[in-house]
């Protein structure tokens, strides 16, 4: 089970109160990987104050190691700064920064590469639901963002409807074990018995109130909690709901 939270473009020194608050109620299950996606002006600083409890990761990172890439960060870079994961192919980074899923499986390699556990973001939009193509469009995304080799390395596939991110609407649980089972029977396909372990985290509006829910349905290996992971006393209600 992992519990990533995705801190997005928020955290300034004085959160780091938060990072020794979850650090000091956290309570260690074996299984449980608990990981903090800060901004990366705070990455380092992070590291410092989880110490061996908490994961860290990026919320992006660029394909290449190095070059003439203003404002960009490498895999590698994260990896320097304390960083043992990364988030790849966020609806946000797909939406506001153009991020096609050829560019999201060369960050996943890229991630993988600077010895990173990469977690690939999928996830339908509101019209596509509306549509009835949510399934094509998830799987057209796993196709393409999800690296062959993707098996051999760390990695977890974060399922986030795009209309339930941010929105306080989360999908309803028949929602997420419909898409869940569908994301599982893709991995499966394409990778066969490896393809049965890769975790599957669920994104988008989880919060304290429904997060025993949602953890406690088939397939969701965990969650990738956005608002409600800034503030420890909730993500740890979150994580604490962990089966
Ligand atoms: O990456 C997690 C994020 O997209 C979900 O955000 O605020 O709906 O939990 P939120």
């Amino acid at each position: 089970m992992l519990i990533a939270g995705n801190w997005k473009m928020n955290g300034l020194d004085a959160s780091l109160s938060e990072v020794r608050a979850l650090v000091a109620g956290l309570k260690a299950r074996p299984g449980l990987k608990v990981v903090i996606c800060p901004p990366a002006t705070l990455l380092t600083r992070v590291v410092k104050e989880a110490g061996s409890a908490i994961g860290v990761g990026g919320q992006d990172c660029h394909a290449k190691v190095s070059g003439a890439f203003t404002g960009d960060i490498s895999a590698e870079m994260l990896k320097d700064a304390g960083a043992t994961w990364t988030i790849v192919g966020h609806s946000e980074r797909r939406q506001y920064h153009g991020e096609t899923d050829a560019v999201i499986a060369a960050k996943a390699e890229a991630g993988w590469r600077a010895g990173l556990g990469v977690m690939i973001c999928v996830g339908e939009l509101e019209a596509e639901r509306v549509a009835g193509k949510e399934y094509e469009v998830v799987s057209t995304q796993l196709a393409n963002s999800v690296p062959a080799d993707a098996a051999s390395h760390i990695v977890a596939i974060a399922y986030e409807p795009v209309w339930a991110i941010g929105t306080g609407r989360t999908a309803t649980a028949e929602d997420i074990v419909k898409m869940h089972a569908h994301i599982r029977k893709e991995l499966v396909a394409r990778f066969g018995d490896a393809g049965a372990k890769i975790e599957i985290l669920y994104g988008g509006s989880v919060n304290p109130k429904n997060a025993k829910e949602i953890l406690s349905q088939p397939e969701v290996g965990g969650a990738l909690v956005g608002g409600a992971s800034l503030k420890a006393a909730d993500f740890l209600t979150i994580v604490d709901a962990a089966p």
